[in-house]
């Protein structure tokens, strides 16, 4: 434990956005200033921004009536990881370590300690940020809820309303029409969207990228619902989804990206392999960003008002290297480094998957 009294604290949101950001931002910054005295400085658009010096100070109005706001009053960035930092060199992009430009700012700044607001791409680099010296508090963030350290990462739990709402409205168009409807969920390598926004939505079919699906499987699925007179049938896939035969379906890969992979295109892949070999008419749905957008819900307002007032009492305490986190009903916290040992990915024998398979989804498997 460092002792030493903290006056200036940064704050920083890195990786995707997500619901719940500005929450936590409040949740820093509300006992920081009134609890604590100290000065809060935002650091602009994630790490690319620290590298490049943008920030400004935190006041009293920037944080008024910011808890239901989606977004970032602070602006992020998948880019810009300090250790490998794009840069326009005389061959096209070039990879360099910028690391030191942040030591630079951090202590020209006069910061005493950062909280770091992020996934585990964003974690990785506090880990590294804290081992060149910097005093840091993590705090966990994603739409996938993939990091094992907590039971549940902020901004998940609105992504998955906003998709069962969006497979809720996917049912009666399809049943007007007897269509087979496809939706393709985020998560990239982790299928908790998918799995429980599929049972919330009551999906006959969920495919995860965690079980490789069978065509087979798939197709045999659809027809018996057919044949059966369920005159329609709802897929949901995870971006990262595959089938078993088959690589990830991905968009794009773009070297300035902390995660260089941009997942998308196995719900259109998905749908035309399900008209082409069983004849039904199908449409794909793509629900992409939304799920990330707009206001959260009430469980992540108060979830990331936790997380940031006791990322507040881990910097006054010279807590640092460490990550808060959500076990059973209690915010704790975790070592950073621990945290980002280990991806949370779903288990496929475990209990919520064998409660859907229980209630008759196919995970495109049997
Ligand atoms: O990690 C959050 C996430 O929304 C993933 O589910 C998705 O694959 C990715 O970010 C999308 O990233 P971008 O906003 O850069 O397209």
């Amino acid at each position: 434990m460092n002792t030493k009294k903290i006056k200036r604290l940064g704050i920083l949101t890195g990786g995707g956005d997500c619901p719940g950001l500005n929450a936590v931002i409040r949740g820093v910054a509300k006992p920081a200033m009134n609890d604590y005295g100290l000065t809060i400085v935002g650091i602009e658009d994630g790490f690319e921004g620290f590298v490049e010096g943008k920030m400004r100070e935190i006041s009293r109005d920037d944080i008024a009536g910011i808890i239901g706001q989606g977004g970032t009053i602070l602006g992020t960035s998948n880019k810009g990881d300090p250790f490998h930092y794009p840069t326009e060199g005389m061959n096209g992009v070039e990879i360099v370590d910028a690391s030191q430009r942040v030591l630079k700012h951090y202590k020209g700044w006069g910061l005493d300690a950062l909280i770091t607001i992020g996934g585990d791409g964003t974690m990785h680099i506090s880990n590294k940020l804290a081992e060149l010296g910097m005093n840091i508090v993590g705090v966990p963030k994603t739409i996938d809820n993939d990091l094992d350290a907590t039971d549940q990462t902020f901004g998940f739990d609105t992504a998955l309303s906003i998709a069962t709402e969006a497979i809720d409205r996917l049912h009666t168009t399809a049943s007007a029409h007897h269509r087979v409807m496809v939706i393709e969920v985020m998560g990239r390598y982790a299928g908790w969207i998918a799995l429980q926004a599929g049972l919330a939505g009551g999906a006959d079919i969920i495919l995860l990228p965690e079980n490789p699906f069978k065509w087979e499987s798939v197709m045999r699925r659809v027809i018996e619902r057919s044949t059966r007179g369920n005159r329609y049938s709802i897929v949901c896939v995870a971006e990262g989804a595959k089938a078993a035969d088959e690589e990830i379906v991905i968009k794009e890969t773009d070297v300035k990206r902390t995660d260089p992979i941009r997942f998308g295109g196995i719900g259109e892949h998905v749908g035309r392999r399900i008209t082409q070999e069983t004849g039904l008419e199908t449409r794909t749905t793509i629900l992409g960003h939304l799920q990330r957008g707009g206001s959260p819900t009430a469980f992540d307002r108060v979830l990331a008002t936790r997380y940031g007032t006791k990322a507040v009492e881990l910097a006054v305490n010279g807590e640092f290297g460490r990550m808060v986190s959500l076990r059973g009903l209690n915010v704790t916290s975790v070592a950073i480094k621990d945290a980002i040992s280990k991806q949370r990915l779903v288990p496929v024998d475990g209990e919520i998957v064998n409660t859907a398979r229980a209630v008759g989804t196919s995970f495109g498997d049997e």
